[in-house]
Formats: C-alpha cells, sequence, structure tokens
C-alpha cells in the first residue's frame, strides 16, 4: 500500500498494552410571541466555534474529555467553548465502568457526562465491547462465561446511560489489517460476537445510535476497510441492529489522510449507516490534511460529525506529535483555522435534499413566565435540510434577557444547538438562553419520520 495508513506499525506501542409559514404568525399580546417565517437566504452567519460552525450543518464537532483534566479551568473554557460532542477518553470502557465482575462504578464517566450535558452538549458513549482496556478479570475469561460477561456489560452499562447518549461505540476495532477478524478473547467465544452485541446493545437502549468503530479504516482500497465494510453490509442485509461507523481517523505515527478518505465515508453512507469522525489527529496538525478530512465529511451527507482526540496538544494520548488544534498554551493553531472554514463553508451535500415539510399542527404560544420582565419575540425559520434531519434558525427580538423554550415532537429530537445556554428537561424540550453569543441562534432536529416543526415561547426576564 502506497499509503501510509496502511501501516500496521503505527500502533504497536499501545495496542501491545492494551415550511412554509405556519399560519402565518402566531402571537399573542403582552410578552410572547412565536413567529414562522419563510428561510432566509444566507441566514447563517459564519460561525466562530467549531461547534456552532458544524452545527450549522447539521452537524457537530466533539472532542475527548479526561476526567482528570476537568478540574483544569485552561482546559474546561476551551472544551465548554469550542466543542458541543463529547467522548469520554477513558471513562466508560470496560475497565473503567465494571471493574469487578458484575460491580459497575459510573462515577468518573458519570463526572464526564454531567459535566458536558450541564454545558448543553451531548455525548457518544466510547466502548462496551473491545479487546484491550479489559478489566482484568475479564482479559482471563473465554468462551461461554465471556460471552455472557459481555452480554451483561452491555445490558447494565447501557442501563445506566439509558436514553442518555446520542452514540455508543458498541464494538471497537475488531478487525485485522487484511480484513479478516482480530483474534482476541471475545473472538474467541464466536465469530457471532459482534452481532450479538449490537442486538444486545438495541434490546437494552433503542434510543441511542449503535456504532462500530476502528482505525485503518479510512483507505477504501485497504483490506481491513473492505472487511469492515462487508460486515456492515452483512448486517445491514441480515437485519442486525447497527447505525453508524466511526472512523477513528488517528493520522499520526506516520499515517495520512488518503486520498480515497471521502469515498471510504460515502461507501459507508450508502449503506444506510451514519458515518463520524470519531478520534481525529493528525500529525503536527498538517493544515491540509485537516482541512481535507474535514471537506470530506462536510461532503457527504450522512457524515453527521467530527470528534478530535483531545482538546490541546498537551493532553493528546500522542502528545510528541502535537496533533490537535490548540498548542499546549490554548492558542488556536493553523489547523484549527483551517478546519473552522471549512465547516463555515459548509458542503456541496449540504444543499437541501428535502424541503422541511412544516407543522401539520399549529403551535400555540405560551404566556409569559414573568409578566411585567419586558417581552420578547421568538422567529423561527427554515435552515439546511437533509433526509434525517434539519436546521431551525431563532432570532429572538425584544428583551435580551429572553427564554425560549422550545419542544419537539415526538419521536423527533434535538441533536446540536448553537449560540445558546442550553437546558433539557427532557429529551423533548430544550430551554435555551443567552450565551453571549447574541439573539440569532439554532437548532438540528434528527426528524426520526417526523418533520413537524417544534412549537416555540418566549418569555422575558
Ligand atoms: C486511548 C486513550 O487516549 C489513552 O489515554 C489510553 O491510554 C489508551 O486509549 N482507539 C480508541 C481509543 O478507540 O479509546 C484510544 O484511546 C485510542 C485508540
Amino acid at each position: 500500500m502506497a499509503e501510509s495508513s496502511s501501516d500496521p506499525r503505527r500502533r504497536r506501542w499501545w495496542r501491545s498494552t492494551t415550511t412554509r409559514v405556519l399560519a402565518g404568525v402566531a402571537s399573542v399580546a403582552a410578552t410572547a410571541t412565536v413567529l414562522v417565517t419563510a428561510p432566509a437566504p444566507g441566514a447563517d452567519a459564519a460561525a466562530s466555534t467549531l461547534g456552532a460552525a458544524a452545527a450549522q450543518t447539521g452537524r457537530y464537532f466533539g472532542t475527548a474529555i479526561a476526567g482528570s483534566r476537568l478540574s483544569n479551568s485552561a482546559y474546561t473554557t476551551i472544551a465548554a467553548r469550542e466543542f458541543n460532542m463529547v467522548t469520554a477518553e477513558n471513562e466508560m470502557k470496560p475497565d473503567a465502568t465494571e471493574p469487578n465482575q458484575n460491580q459497575f462504578n459510573f462515577s468518573a464517566g458519570d463526572q464526564i457526562y454531567n459535566w458536558a450535558v450541564s454545558r448543553g452538549m451531548k455525548v457518544r458513549g466510547h466502548t462496551l465491547a473491545w479487546h484491550a482496556q479489559q478489566p482484568g478479570w475479564m482479559q482471563n475469561m473465554g468462551g461461554s462465561a465471556l460471552r455472557s460477561a459481555m452480554i451483561n456489560h452491555i445490558q447494565k452499562v447501557m442501563a445506566h446511560y439509558q436514553g442518555k447518549l446520542a452514540h455508543w461505540d458498541v464494538v471497537n476495532e475488531a478487525f485485522n489489517e487484511d480484513g479478516s477478524r482480530r483474534q482476541s478473547n471475545l473472538q474467541g467465544t464466536g465469530n457471532d460476537w459482534i452481532e450479538v452485541a449490537f442486538r444486545t446493545a438495541r434490546a437494552a437502549d433503542p434510543s441511542t445510535k449503535l456504532c462500530y468503530n476502528d482505525y485503518n479504516i479510512d483507505n477504501w482500497n485497504y483490506g481491513k476497510t473492505q472487511g469492515v465494510y462487508r460486515m456492515v453490509q452483512d448486517f445491514k442485509a441480515r437485519g442486525v441492529p447497527i447505525d453508524c461507523v466511526g472512523l477513528q481517523a488517528h493520522f499520526t505515527g506516520g499515517s495520512s489522510v488518503p486520498s480515497s478518505f471521502q469515498q471510504t465515508i460515502s461507501s459507508f453512507a450508502s449503506l444506510g449507516v451514519d458515518v463520524a469522525l470519531t478520534e481525529v489527529d493528525v500529525t503536527n496538525s498538517n493544515t491540509s490534511q485537516y482541512q481535507a478530512l474535514t471537506q470530506a465529511c462536510m461532503n457527504v451527507a450522512r457524515c453527521v460529525g467530527i470528534t478530535v482526540w483531545g482538546v490541546r496538544d498537551s493532553d493528546s494520548w500522542r502528545a510528541n506529535e502535537s496533533p490537535l488544534l490548540f498548542d499546549g498554551n490554548g492558542n488556536k493553531k493553523a489547523a484549527y483555522n483551517s478546519v473552522l472554514n471549512a465547516l463555515n463553508a459548509g458542503g456541496p451535500t449540504t444543499t437541501p435534499t428535502t424541503t422541511p415539510t412544516g407543522p401539520t399542527t399549529s403551535t400555540t404560544p405560551t404566556t409569559p413566565t414573568t409578566p411585567g420582565g419586558g417581552s420578547c419575540t421568538a422567529t423561527l425559520s427554515a435552515g439546511q435540510s437533509w433526509g434525517d434531519r434539519y436546521n431551525l434558525n431563532v432570532s429572538v427580538s425584544g428583551s435580551s434577557t429572553w427564554t425560549v423554550t422550545m419542544n419537539v415532537p415526538s419521536p423527533a429530537r434535538i441533536s446540536a444547538t448553537w449560540n445558546i445556554n442550553a437546558s433539557w428537561p427532557s429529551s423533548q424540550v430544550l430551554i435555551a438562553k443567552p450565551n453571549g453569543s447574541g439573539n440569532n441562534w439554532g437548532v438540528t432536529i434528527m426528524t426520526n419520520g417526523n418533520r413537524n416543526w417544534p412549537s416555540v415561547s418566549c418569555s422575558a426576564s
């Protein structure tokens, strides 16, 4: 293989150790009104953070978070400002969550989960079944005992996070470089262990998207990529539940973004799964490679988001390669700008593929909860739209101390927000307050088959 991403040696060191207008304008007297208007061309202004820029295209931009660093304010300031998706770097892995058999410990995972959601961020679960970072008791297990233990682990961990996570990496790194299955104690329980893991996961939490995650599956013309592709194709054909494929996209250790990267993303997407770049880092933060990998994702509608594997270079598991978007002092690197610009530029496939149909039921504005404190108006307009999701832009006028409540019709769910402080009384209800970014904000809504717009109300205080 000419491309160095095919080089299996690069991982050896760690692997070995481990619209329409809604009924015109609806308004109420006094302090709360709701307007719905036709899309405003060019309504999406360039965003100034990675998360906001990605969200304007219906995507997320995430980072790995290490629980041990949450007491570092330089770290948390950048993380909270720039990202709207979080992966626990180690805290939701089997050795962390089930240190003794059938004794679970979620304290470290919950710390990261709570930190993220209290800042309006979503969380990816990582990971349930993996040959590495197994607790000691599991490493020594095999056969039917291990099969049962894996099932129990998936059931218990997913029950704890039931309804809370955007995605779960159900199985991580199960293939060899040539596209065959990696030998491991899990593989030793039978070739069906991966589909058993996915079926168990679907039953445990039907609300979360179930992903297969791996490295060195970036080059379309590579055995491992083809092996994973054939597995996903087979799962889709036989009805084994799988919703997404994660390309870790570690372009470190001598590897680089292959020229076929976008083809790989679009080929997986064509199987009917979402694709995400889940653990991105690039040696010395090569700007053109960061630009290329971001653009490749932007060019494929079902590439739903990008996660970098850490905040600052000094936080990276490969710190000696300085592979991230912020330097050790927290300064934005050149690669940061190349990524932000690519996100803000959008991509060819961000052209709407489906026009939002708008609500079939009318929305009814609520009366203000704090009468006498001024008035505000929330105006909805259509943003970009895809087959499975659409953006709504929200513009608030009147009082600058507004609170907008958005009720999303089930089973649709909000998957991203930008330019607000978000809180979530339930998965169907968003409370939005200003975060200093002004009065224009937005949401991405996964339709789950329901394209009716949410209802909104605005109250001023
Ligand atoms: C890494 C973490 O970043 C390190 O802190 C840890 O020591 C080893 O694991 N593929 C994955 C991630 O799926 O979970 C790994 O994370 C990096 C490779």
